[in-house]
């Protein structure tokens, strides 16, 4: 097969995308919106998730488990969608594969959150690994000093995506109790660092009220992930609608209806 062959056969795989459950599917909502035409397959490691609240190896190795899992099946990209699996595994993923396609991660969306005004009170969402880690550390010093920035890990969030509990009085309470002790001096922006927090905007939104700015990365992903794909000429000459093909680690066809109810009715 010529090279121009290889490339064109390459370029009608799907993109695959990852996380450690259901979240990254507020990422892939948006690379859908961006990239009709092209396939997908999504990912979700429920059955180890929250990878959040592990130490780092454990959660390098899960993420590079269900990466080999959609080589195997193949794609011609890969999008970590989820902060967590980026902070602990981007630099060694791209090192072992992005010789032969693009790796694409997230991280917390502080650029547009700190220019919601002059220096404002930025509060960032996240896994408690995500803010423990130095990719974390480093983005933060680098908006410093436009904004006042508050690490919030919120152990326990994630759950409430998981079993599809995206709203009620239990998450309400739980999200209360979380912002708490910034009731009295407000924040301006919210930024939501873990893709499943997307799931569940309204209610932050709603407990926030509001006055509160709320941001994600998902736009920006889908974004990075277009580029990239141009930049290795895999883009899709595809002209009907893509497909998505839904796999989760637990085997079970309740999450399979729930991933697919979260990506289509869930904004
Ligand atoms: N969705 C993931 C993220 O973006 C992590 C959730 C988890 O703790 O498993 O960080």
């Amino acid at each position: 097969m010529s090279e121009t062959d290889k490339l064109q056969e390459k370029q009608k795989l799907p993109i695959g995308f990852m996380d450690s459950g259901l979240g990254g599917l507020s990422v892939l909502r948006e690379a859908i919106k961006l990239m009709p035409k092209e396939d997908f397959i999504y990912y979700g490691d429920s059955l180890h998730a929250p990878y959040g609240v592990k130490p780092q190896v454990e959660i390098r190795d899960l993420t590079f488990a269900v990466v080999e899992k959609l080589l195997d099946m193949g794609i011609k990209g890969l999008a970590v969608a989820c902060n967590t699996a980026t902070s602990a595994a981007i630099h060694i993923l791209r090192e072992k594969y992005q010789k032969e396609i693009p790796v694409i991660g997230i991280e917390p969306a502080l650029k547009p959150a700190v220019s919601v005004k002059e220096n404002p009170r930025v509060l960032v969402m996240a896994t408690p690994m995500t803010l423990r880690e130095k990719k974390f550390h480093n983005l933060m010093q680098k908006f410093q000093d436009q904004a006042e920035i508050i690490p919030l890990p919120c152990p326990g969030l994630v759950e409430f995506v998981e079993r599809g509990e995206l709203s009620g009085e239990a998450l309400e309470h739980f999200l209360k109790n979380l912002f708490a002790p910034y009731q009295e001096r407000k924040v301006d922006a919210v930024v939501l660092g873990c893709t499943h927090y997307p799931l569940v905007r309204k209610t932050i939104q709603k407990v926030l009220g509001s006055g509160v700015a709320v941001f994600d990365g998902g736009a920006g992903t889908a974004r990075e992930t277009l580029h990239k794909l141009k930049e290795y000429s895999l883009v899709s000459d595809a002209v009907t609608p893509g497909t998505v093909q839904f796999y989760n680690s637990t085997e079970d066809q309740a999450m399979i209806r729930l991933s697919r109810y979260l990506l289509e009715h869930v904004n």
